[in-house]
């Protein structure tokens, strides 16, 4: 078995190597390779996904993802900016399935905003698309507007495109999801304003009726963004479009407390897939051993559960984070007085202690 490693930028290389303790620690004899990634690739060949770390993301069982972003690049063309990265390789690999999942340790819940009471106990799933939409609908670009009030001026204009096959095969991934877990998805559109919502929730219900141990619920996105700081305990599987899942995933991740503890799973038709922390790059504390390091050590349990098949391996590093967390220790996200405050490496060395 074969992991390619693509640490990327800002906190993505810190929080990178403490995941790769973990897995060294862990001895499964599992091949590693790092390739540069986002600002990193750009900076050493000028183009932020570069054809050999493609090759390298194509030839592994699974991909391990740091982070990509720096606003040193924020003026560069659209094609070389770092984000087009995880873009390009979501599409060329075929990731389609983004699993976010949102858990509120019992040990953080004083670190949400909200109050205990109302995040206790969370558990949901997010389950976004992750290769249509509008993000990569096209026609797409600037031209000067055809019609309309302020036709002739310069407009900038994307697609929104769902095809119902696209809808089926991400929807039956949240139904199976919530077999296995409380047997609730709801899905998330805006089918009272959108065509494509529309098409959407006609096939999300279409497909309910494969899954009968699985209740099935619609709600608007509007509605979905408040239910989920109003009543987040109410959900179980989530289900939606990639621009919707992108601004409700930062949203529920915030329930927790920090988006610091957040894994992700992106995974093919085949079980091949990129695991990311759900957090990004954070130029602003990179390189100064501020960063958390357990969402992307919660992504390698995704990795190990998910693409490497290794359950068993998957549990005993989530059960190693809860130690750690039991034990006091906090990294600057999730610190509160009473709690020990330690770096980024402090804590890696932690989770490899408890293992
Ligand atoms: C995410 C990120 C990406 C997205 C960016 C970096 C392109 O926000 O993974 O949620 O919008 O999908
Ligand atoms: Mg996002």
């Amino acid at each position: 078995m074969k992991i390619a490693i693509l640490p990327g930028d800002g906190i993505g290389p810190e929080v990178i190597d403490e995941a790769c303790k973990v897995l060294k620690a862990l001895a499964l004899g599992v091949e590693t390779e790092t390739a540069p990634v986002g600002g990193a690739a750009y900076e050493a060949s000028g183009v932020p996904l570069p054809e050999p770390t493609l090759a390298l993301a194509r030839a592994a069982d699974a991909v391990l993802f740091g982070a990509v972003g720096d606003p040193r690049y924020d003026s560069l063309a659209r094609a070389l900016r770092p984000e087009q990265a995880i873009l390009g390789l979501r599409r060329e690999l075929g990731l389609f399935a983004n699993l976010r999942p949102v858990h509120l340790y019992p040990e953080l819940a004083s670190a949400s905003s909200l109050k205990p009471e109302i995040v206790a106990g969370l558990d949901l799933l997010i389950v976004r698309e992750l290769t249509g939409d509008i993000y990569f609908g096209a026609p797409r670009g600037r031209r000067h507007a055809p019609d309309g009030a302020f036709a002739g001026a310069l407009e900038g204009f994307d697609t929104m495109r769902y095809s119902e096959p696209e809808i089926e095969r991400i929807a039956h991934v949240a139904f199976r999801a919530a077999e296995k877990r409380a047997g609730r998805v709801t899905s998330v559109d805006k089918a009272n304003v959108l065509e494509t919502s529309q098409l959407w929730r006609e096939t999300v219900t279409r497909m309910a009726s494969h899954y009968p141990r699985v209740a099935l619920d619609h709600m608007y996105v509007d509605n979905a963004a408040m239910q989920l700081v109003r009543a987040p305990k109410s959900f179980d599987v989530i289900v939606t479009g990639n621009l919707f899942g992108d601004i409700l995933s930062d949203e529920a991740a915030m329930l927790t407390g920090s988006i610091g503890m957040l894994p992700s799973a992106s995974l093919d038709s085949h079980g091949k897939g990129l695991y990311e922390p759900s957090h990004g790059s954070a130029p602003d504390i990179a390189g100064k051993d501020l960063a958390n390091p357990l969402a992307t050590i919660l992504s390698l349990a995704m990795l190990l559960r998910y693409s490497l098949d290794q359950e068993a391996v998957a549990l005993k590093i989530e059960a190693a984070v809860q130690k750690v967390l039991a034990s006091g220790l906090r990294t600057a996200d999730i610190h509160a007085p009473g709690y020990q405050r330690i770096g980024c490496r402090a804590m890696g060395d932690a989770v490899v202690a408890a293992l």
